[in-house]
């Protein structure tokens, strides 16, 4: 495998990506936080199964913690991921630096509506404007053809569509299947700061979200579903549930029993938070 080439400014990004392009090659881009575990490398699978060409950004971005979340203890790991980036094929990583994404000065900010209100936004109220500008930056940076994210983010997917339909930028955006490993625990970066007893807690959350959306399915009345659920959570181990709530899979608006749904949580296991979802077909 060829080592991917690493490039930290815009300039260079921009240079290569217009190469490529005149070659007529198509590009995908994978954004990343970095860490990258095998949910990341499903995304850049999927992405050379639909470009010739796939660029990983590695970017850490400040914009969307809060000062009371893990921006500082995020994990960190370059020479990994790189060697996980070649390893999967990937041609590009681009690691800019925070002065290179938020220049001094930088002071703009884009606020998704639709989607993004409610569920994580009631937590985390600014989340979702830093995930915005930051696609968007990157997107106008690397121009690609087409984008890949994970579901995992089901939230994230559907603010991303909501912001290219609506500023009318030219990616294609792809939602790839949520990577878990053996016991169902959707991977996450985060999934690193749990201990073995939280793990073991942890891999219980897909099983109890599974388990009510076939109850939804099979037509258990929904506030008595989403109840269940909370307290079957905190039985399992959870200490905080932030939300359970099913939705409308596409505009994330309230869920019909007819239509196709999808359920999404999020709780946590001491000091970490973690999110996850599961279809919920229609009945
Ligand atoms: O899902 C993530 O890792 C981040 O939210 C993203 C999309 C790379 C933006 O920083």
């Amino acid at each position: 495998m060829n080592e991917p080439i690493v490039v930290d400014s815009v300039t260079a990004l921009r240079s290569q990506v217009r190469d490529w392009r005149r070659a007529g090659l198509r590009v995908a881009m994978v954004p990343t936080m970095g860490a990258l575990h095998d949910g990341h490398i499903s995304l850049v699978r999927i992405a050379l199964e639909r470009a010739e060409r796939c660029v990983v950004s590695i970017f850490v971005n400040p914009t969307q913690f809060a000062p009371a979340e893990d921006l500082d203890k995020y994990p960190r790991q370059l020479a990994r991921d790189l060697d996980r980036l070649r390893d999967a094929g990937a041609h590009l990583a681009f690691t800019p630096g925070v002065g290179e994404m938020y220049p001094a000065g930088f002071a703009t900010k884009i606020s998704v509506g639709g989607p993004s209100r409610g569920l994580e936004t009631d937590f985390r109220p600014n989340f979702f404007d830093g995930v915005a500008t930051v696609v968007a930056k990157l997107f106008l940076q690397a121009a690609p053809d087409c984008a890949v994210f994970g579901e995992k983010d089901y939230q994230q997917l559907c603010v991303v569509r909501q912001l290219c339909r609506d500023l009318d930028l030219p990616v294609e955006i792809i939602g790839a299947p949520t990577v878990r490993d053996a016991h169902g625990l959707a991977m996450s970066s985060r999934n690193a700061y749990l201990g073995e007893a939280e793990l073991d807690i942890a891999r219980k959350f897909n099983v109890i979200l599974r388990q009510t959306a076939a109850s939804l399915t099979a037509k258990a009345d929904e506030a008595g579903a989403m109840d269940a659920a909370a307290n079957a959570l905190v039985s399992a181990g959870f200490q905080k549930i932030d939300y359970v709530a099913a939705r409308a899979s596409v505009t994330l608006g309230p869920w019909q029993r007819h239509r196709d749904g999808r359920l999404l949580a999020a709780a946590w296991l001491g000091t970490t938070r973690l999110i996850d979802n599961v279809e919920i077909p229609a009945s």
